[in-house]
């Protein structure tokens, strides 16, 4: 697998759109509406903010069939609404409880492809309050080794702000 996690730069940003960014999903978390609406906000938000988030979804655990199941998204439709554990970047992800940063999804031999456009990805699981794992959220980007270590703590911490939706 083609996964570097060290002193990953990706493409530019800046902190403070980030922190912007991080507190309007606090505000979706904890405002009206019901949870799938507000996956698709934070869908929305994302994919309409940053620039090298192309597709921007959830995948949600479907425990009893060992699972995942599409969620809300933004981006181009995908064939892949439904994923085994274990099987693509995504599936991999859920077993393995972890953030998995892609940066050449052409290198990773257990890639599942929605688009060609796909150059790289980044999958961040989400957990309960208690800490079950419950779904990630899935990022792909038409740009090269897009995602750096401030795409990956910023979106774990969006992750754990969404956490409240499964409480
Ligand atoms: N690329 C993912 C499949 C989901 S699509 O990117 C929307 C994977 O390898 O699991």
């Amino acid at each position: 697998m083609y996964n570097d996690p060290t002193g990953r730069e990706g493409v530019p940003h800046t902190q403070r759109q980030f922190e912007g960014l991080a507190k309007q999903v606090g505000r979706i978390v904890s405002g009206r509406g019901e949870r799938d609406d507000k996956l698709r906000r934070t869908c929305e938000l994302l994919a309409g903010a940053v620039a090298h988030y192309d597709w921007v979804g959830f995948y949600l655990l479907d425990a009893a069939a060992a699972a995942l199941e599409l969620g809300p998204f933004v981006g181009e439709p995908t064939e892949h609404v439904r994923i085994e554990l274990g099987r693509g970047v995504c599936g991999m992800a859920a077993q393995q409880r972890k953030t998995l940063l892609i940066n050449d999804v052409a290198r990773e031999p257990n890639y599942l492809c929605c688009s060609q456009r796909v150059l790289s990805e980044i999958v961040v699981p989400i957990f309960d309050p208690a800490g079950r794992f419950v779904g990630e959220l899935d990022i792909d980007s038409h740009t090269p080794a897009a995602f750096g270590d401030g795409d990956r703590e910023f979106l774990e911490g969006i992750c754990r702000e969404l956490s409240a939706l499964f409480g």
